[in-house]
């Protein structure tokens, strides 16, 4: 067992930061010991700053247990409350954004599944053809300005009504999901439907937290790519219609005005949408599918 470490004792509120702050001070991994003291600082600097009250310190614990409670399989409501806080997407843009011209990243969702059907250029990933038509074209470059050819163009998207295929049991399975090889032009090109905006999920403590707040639960309409190829950081982002009443609205602050995307009219009755991709060199990472 750990020696007793004396650490000393509390003498009043402003000296309990200090001593909790040495008590992990021989914390041996200095980034566990750095990101620790770290947040007790500024956890402490909460309590003050509020002056929360034993009850409010009741009501918080509690709903950290019921996050807990509410995720599972299907859901995780921790994540989704670190959406809903905007902080995944502050530790997104953190890790991502170099100002080197590359795209915007955003989140990569609660709805990826890995192993969408491989498609040919120009195919439609619509398997039940509801809604109105969708054709996508882009190209993919480096930072160089270069093509990037033999890269793998991931999409997903919400149907017509707002709904991945996974949560409607009336859309067939993998419907509007599906991967694209770039060209040796780093050209990429694939139809669909114009996808809807959705609410996220408001059945737990965090819907609980959203009608406190007066806050809706929605996003703006949008598709999720995933672009990848071996010498290059995988990019996860998001494009948003342009044309959706959310889209300064975002309720999880994803949207970036560079990832709005300009939804055109195609003069027969469709919409089209044109949207290159810039990638950054790097490491190419899948992430772990939050979904089977
Ligand atoms: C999505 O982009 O699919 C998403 C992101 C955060 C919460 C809910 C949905
Ligand atoms: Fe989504």
């Amino acid at each position: 067992m750990t020696e007793p470490f004396a650490h000393g004792v509390v003498n009043g509120a402003d000296s309990v930061t200090a001593i909790v702050s040495k008590a992990m001070s021989r914390t041996p991994d200095p980034r566990l010991r750095e990101l620790m003291d770290a947040l007790v600082r500024h956890l402490h600097a909460f309590a003050r700053e509020t002056k929360i009250t034993e009850e409010e310190f009741e009501q918080a614990v509690d709903f950290i247990v019921r996050l807990g409670q509410a995720s599972g399989p299907e859901k995780n409501e921790v994540i989704l409350l670190s959406d809903l806080l905007g902080v995944s997407t502050l530790v997104m843009t953190l890790n991502n954004a170099q100002g080197r011209g590359e795209t915007d990243a955003a989140l990569l969702g609660p709805f990826y599944r890995a192993g969408s059907p491989m498609c040919r250029p120009g195919e439609s990933i619509s398997r039940d053809a509801k809604g109105e038509p969708l054709e996508v074209k882009g190209r993919v470059t480096g930072i160089d300005g270069k093509p990037v050819a033999g890269a793998i163009v991931d999409v997903w998207q919400a149907s017509p009504v707002g709904l991945y295929e996974n949560q409607d049991p009336r859309q067939p399975d993998r419907n509007l999901r599906g991967r694209f090889e770039t060209d040796g032009d780093g050209r990429f090109h694939f139809r669909t439907v114009r996808p809807a905006g959705y609410p996220v999920p408001t059945d737990g403590p965090c819907g609980e937290m959203l009608r406190a707040q007066d806050r809706h639960p929605f996003r703006p309409a949008h598709i999720h790519f995933m672009v990848s190829k071996e010498g290059f950081r995988t990019l996860i982002t998001q494009v948003f219609a342009n044309d959706d009443d959310c889209i300064a609205a975002d309720v999880v602050f994803g949207v970036t005005p560079a990832l709005s995307g300009n939804f055109q009219r195609d003069g027969k009755g469709g919409w089209r949408l044109d949207y290159d991709f810039v990638m950054q060199p790097g490491t190419r990472r899948i992430p772990r599918p939050p979904l089977p």
